[in-house]
């Protein structure tokens, strides 16, 4: 067991299908700034573009980011494997599967991203301003340790935002000790779902003031076909401390069990996932996260991991140099995608206080950049090979 290496969950990243769709989301109704625009570094056909977190005075600085990869034709899947090594996405991408290009929930996606404000005013305030956007909202749900509600973004796939409040120690002395039930007016078929609908913010809200902006991950929810399966590979195996074993509340007989990366339980440290026993396999598409990434210290650290990864039997692929951070991917027990990887440095290539203005290019890549500006712009469904 080696818990403090990882420190947190320090990114996500979804597969959309217009990626200028998802920013004027990102941008214009949720007011995240977008932190890079550059290409994905197994191949630069793929555009891709990453939010990150305004900084709000006297709180400590965060570092998590939400990250997009365009996968933009239509009419082809996504490949199966995921872009896991460079051969086999550009491969992916020259070579594309006539298929449903949407990614479809099962054992072995993500469910949802949760992000964090401070109070459950603040998720009002979400509630009001995002339906008053056209963006369908379900909740403010009691949660027993938060409250939150839902919405997706412009691919469906379902963002969460969450408060801190009242927190993960308020019904166990020991954290993860035994199951938790929930109160049964906190589950599906016990709930007021009437009430919880009606409830919203009184006045109109054109802008994301400071007190209701979002502030960085609350959590980040996969789902597992076998809970026992997932809690022996992320403790035993990862390294991650088991903080809560409870009811799934939105399906009657699924669990919810949730991992802490780091003893002070900050939001953005916490992974969770919905046992849903024998729930069918998703498949990899828009609409879903492709990866989630734990983080290291530092490269030392990733390298020690990587062969400790290997020695304990967990199937790695190399370590990759994203241009940003240096990382290497895995696979949980149900084949999720997950990622251990260096902070993100993304001043090294644009000042730091202009991040996100420009398209950045690996140098490699400069002497391309006027084709792949015009292939982000006009991007045309790719041929498929005949047989
Ligand atoms: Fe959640």
């Amino acid at each position: 067991m080696n818990q403090m290496v990882i420190r947190g969950v320090s990114s996500q990243t979804f597969v959309a299908a217009n990626i200028k769709r998802t920013e004027d989301f990102y941008g214009r109704v949720l007011g995240l700034p977008v932190v890079k625009r550059t290409v994905h570094h197994h191949d630069a056909r793929l555009p891709i573009v990453t939010f990150g977190f305004q900084l709000f005075q006297g709180e400590p600085q965060r570092g998590e980011t939400i990250t997009y990869i365009e996968w933009n034709p239509i009419f082809y899947m996504m490949p199966d494997r995921g872009f896991v090594e460079q051969a086999a996405t550009r491969d992916g991408v020259a070579n594309p599967r006539v298929g449903d290009p949407k990614g479809r929930w099962g054992a072995g996606t993500n469910h949802h991203l949760a992000l964090h404000v401070p109070n459950r005013d603040g998720l009002l305030k979400w509630k009001r301003r995002l339906s008053d956007h056209g963006v369908h909202v379900t909740g403010p749900y009691n949660r027993h340790y938060f409250h939150a509600i839902y919405l997706r973004d412009p691919d469906g796939a379902i963002i969460e935002i969450a408060t801190t409040e009242p927190g993960f120690g308020h019904d166990e002395t020991v954290l993860g000790s035994g199951f938790r039930r929930q109160p049964k007016e906190n589950l599906i078929g016990g709930r007021d779902e009437l009430q919880v609908a009606a409830e919203t913010w009184p006045q109109p809200l054109p802008l994301v003031t400071a007190d209701f902006a979002l502030r960085g991950f609350h959590h980040i929810t996969s789902i597992s076909s076998d809970a026992e399966r997932t809690e022996n590979f992320f403790v035993e195996k990862v390294g991650l401390r088991l903080i809560k074993k409870t009811d799934y509340l939105d399906e009657k007989g699924g669990t919810h069990f949730y991992y802490a990366c780091d003893e002070e339980l900050s939001p953005g440290s916490v992974l969770t996932f919905f046992g849903l026993p024998g729930y069918k396999s998703g498949r990899l598409g828009t609409g879903l996260s492709h990866h989630f990434a734990l983080e290291v210290e530092n490269e030392a650290a990733l390298a020690d991991e990587h062969a400790r990864f290997k020695k304990i039997g967990i199937e790695v692929s190399s370590v990759q140099d994203t241009v940003y951070a240096r990382q290497f991917l895995f696979r949980d027990p149900d084949g999720h995608i997950c990622a251990l990887s260096t902070p993100n440095r993304f001043s090294v290539d644009e000042d730091a206080s202009h991040l996100g203005q420009k398209l950045c290019l690996p140098e490699q890549l400069e002497g391309e950049r006027r084709e792949i500006e015009r292939h982000i712009a006009y991007r045309p469904a790719p041929v498929p090979v005949l047989p």
